[in-house]
């Protein structure tokens, strides 16, 4: 009989193991996941279709807390940033796509976002080279089994996918990917919005931002980076000093706000993986977001 690795880590807050099993038992293949019913594709759907997202904003403790009563199917309770920021993606795609459109997810790992926004009626394509980059999955032939409606693609996402035209989805959306990609990489990217995403396409991101401890400046240096490359889909020409101001100002905005979001405790101990406390203490993280139609200069 075929001996598989057992999949240990097919959802959010679960983290590598610290050893691999001493023992690989045979394992049945993994079943289709189903995350909702027809009750809840209904009550989703008239909940949060249609309505604008702002062009950048910051998770909220509210907005926690209605993704914990009407989207408990990604809102895990472990303290993680991803609990607020899946289910905002799911709102912000409701709102800006309509049912039927076509979506790309860049660096999905597990396909839940995808998963929920294929069984809503969306035709999703996630691509991951599901290496196990920014502590994110390797299982790609368990979530093959898991996601048969969303279509995986194991790849780096940039202008050079292969297989797609041009202009062909709706909107392209990613959670907790952009602050991983090195900084050379972020244009590349965008390269790759530009080119799959068709005009009037929404270009959605979630992006975890360290405001206070170790490498504060690198992140929100990479966070305006960016919302630079993400606001230049709207206006080619817009200047790097207005959108590193909209920046700073929604900084200062949210270290204000009582509601701002923020990584807790225990999601940072998931976060550290191990390593010791002294090499990866504490620091305050919040969930930058940003939903912006492309809008292609010739237009
Ligand atoms: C922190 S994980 C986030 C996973 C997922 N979005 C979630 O909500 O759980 C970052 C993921 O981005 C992927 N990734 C990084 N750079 C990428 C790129 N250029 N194209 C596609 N995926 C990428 C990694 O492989 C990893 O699975």
């Amino acid at each position: 009989m075929k001996t598989l690795k057992p999949f240990t880590k097919l959802f959010s807050g679960a983290r590598k193991p610290k050893q691999e099993p001493l023992e690989l038992k045979p394992v049945e293949l993994p079943k289709p996941v189903e995350l909702l019913n027809e009750h809840s594709k209904h009550f989703l759907t008239e909940r949060y279709s249609q309505k604008e997202t702002s062009a950048l904003n910051y998770a909220t403790v509210r907005d926690f807390c209605d993704s914990a009563d009407n989207m408990s199917q990604v809102c895990y309770l472990n303290g993680d940033l991803k609990n607020v920021q899946r289910p905002w993606t799911i709102k912000a795609v409701l709102g800006a796509v309509p049912l039927g459109g076509k979506l790309l997810e860049i660096g999905g790992g597990i396909p839940l976002v995808a998963g929920m926004l294929a069984e809503l009626g969306y035709d999703v394509t996630l691509v991951d080279p599901y290496e196990g980059m920014g502590n994110g999955p390797t299982e790609y032939e368990a979530y093959v089994q898991q996601f048969p409606n969303v279509n995986l693609v194991k790849s780096y996402f940039n202008a050079d996918l292969v297989g797609y035209p041009e202009s062909s989805f709706d909107c392209i959306y990613s959670v907790s990917v952009l602050e991983h990609v090195p900084q050379q990489g972020i244009k590349d990217v965008f390269d790759g919005i530009r080119k799959f995403l068709k005009p009037g396409g929404s270009s959605i991101h979630c992006i975890d931002v360290v405001i206070q401890g170790d490498g504060t400046q690198a992140h929100e240096d990479i966070f305006k980076e960016i919302f630079y490359h993400q606001k230049r889909l709207q206006e080619l020409e817009c200047l790097r000093s207005d959108t590193d101001k909209q920046c700073d100002e929604m900084l200062v905005t949210l270290k204000n706000d009582l509601e701002t979001f923020y990584l807790s405790a225990t999601g940072h101990h998931l976060w550290r993986c191990g390593q010791s406390y002294d090499d990866f203490p504490f620091r305050k993280v919040v969930s930058l977001q940003t939903c912006i139609p492309y809008i292609p200069s010739e237009i």
